[in-house]
């Protein structure tokens, strides 16, 4: 009898999910055609690591433009003081610049406490500063691969220690991670990059999942949301020699389009994006392909990064 009771739950419980999910598919179809509305940023505060230059620059303006207060940080003052000054002269929003490694967790730790008394509560944490190195494995130096990692996996996880608590005290705030299309597939010369990049991504995912479930004990609806971008080729000088056969389609994005895209994405409370946006889809198509189908797909695009230094 109890056997059977318990069955008839597991039953309405497994009809229930699925309709749960035809629900989120159903809604997700709608959304594709009638996108979510992007919400306002004016007097949100956005960091933005790496603002001195490339990406980072760009986002910095345009969440500047949109009436936010911008943070920039950056190991490069002089790039950065000049972000700081470009957003002073648009006269729309205040910015602030501090010099910051992020790869030093005390360093971040520090100059998040002068943010937190100098400006307030970070409310949208952009984690973009990044570096490259591009030349085969067996060539990158110690250091390189240390470095590569501390600054793009390791930065990243000090910034979100550092700033996560006061989101989550309010439960309210976004955390936003540059990945890369190096974080979807893996290619030669940048094999260091392309793990760094991947890491993100399961920062990102396990970090969304650790505050919903945390959320959930609480039964309160997480108010915090993440946002993790996979660029393909940004034209910023990051990529030193890329290899495009087909440029037309696969050409390099201007800064600008890509920091457009990315505030799009977050202000969409979108989960993942790749710039551009098709390659999120073709990805996890080609994935489901036989691993030697999905290596005929990789040398017909012929693409990727030559030895660079
Ligand atoms: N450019 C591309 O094609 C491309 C493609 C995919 C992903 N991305 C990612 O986008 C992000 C931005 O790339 P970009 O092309 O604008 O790079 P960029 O080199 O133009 O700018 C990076 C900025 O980060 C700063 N920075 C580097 N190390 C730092 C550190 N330890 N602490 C603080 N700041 C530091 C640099 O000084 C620089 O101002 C990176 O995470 C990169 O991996 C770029």
């Amino acid at each position: 009898m109890v056997n059977a009771y318990g069955g008839i739950l597991l039953v309405a419980d497994v009809l229930l999910l699925i309709l749960k999910v035809l629900y989120y598919i159903g809604e997700a179809i709608y959304r594709l055609i009638v996108p979510v509305e992007e919400k306002s940023v004016a007097g949100e505060i956005v960091l933005v690591t790496g603002a001195g230059h490339g990406i980072g620059k760009e986002l910095a303006l345009k969440y500047a433009s949109l009436g936010a207060t911008v943070v920039c940080w950056d190991l490069n003052q002089e790039g950065n003081n000049a972000t700081v000054n470009e957003i002073k002269q648009l006269g729309k929003t205040k910015a602030y610049g501090y010099k910051c490694d992020v790869s030093n967790r005390e360093e971040v730790f520090k100059t998040a406490e002068k943010v937190r008394e100098e400006v307030g509560n970070v409310t949208i944490l952009i984690n973009n500063a990044g570096i490259m190195a591009c030349h085969p494995f067996l060539e990158h130096t110690p250091e390189e691969i240390k470095q590569m990692l501390n600054v793009n996996v390791l930065g990243q996880c000090w910034t979100v220690q550092a700033f996560l608590p006061s989101m989550l005290q309010k439960n309210y705030g976004h955390i936003v991670a540059l990945s890369s299309m190096c974080g979807l597939v893996g290619l030669p010369n940048v094999v260091p990059y392309c793990a760094s990049k991947f890491a993100v991504r399961g920062l990102m995912e396990s970090l969304e999942e650790e505050v919903r479930v945390m959320c959930q004990a609480k039964t309160i609806k997480s108010n915090i949301n993440f946002t993790t971008i996979y660029p393909y080729m940004v034209d910023t000088g990051l990529c030193k020699k890329p290899r495009i056969r087909f440029p037309s389609i696969m050409g390099q994005v201007p800064p600008k389009e890509a920091a457009a895209k990315i505030t799009n994405a977050q202000r969409r409370n979108i989960a993942e994006a790749t710039i551009p946006g098709h390659w999120l889809y073709v990805n996890s198509t080609w994935r489901t392909f036989p691993r030697l189908a999905f290596h005929r797909i990789l040398d017909f695009f012929d693409s990727g990064l030559e030895p660079a230094d």
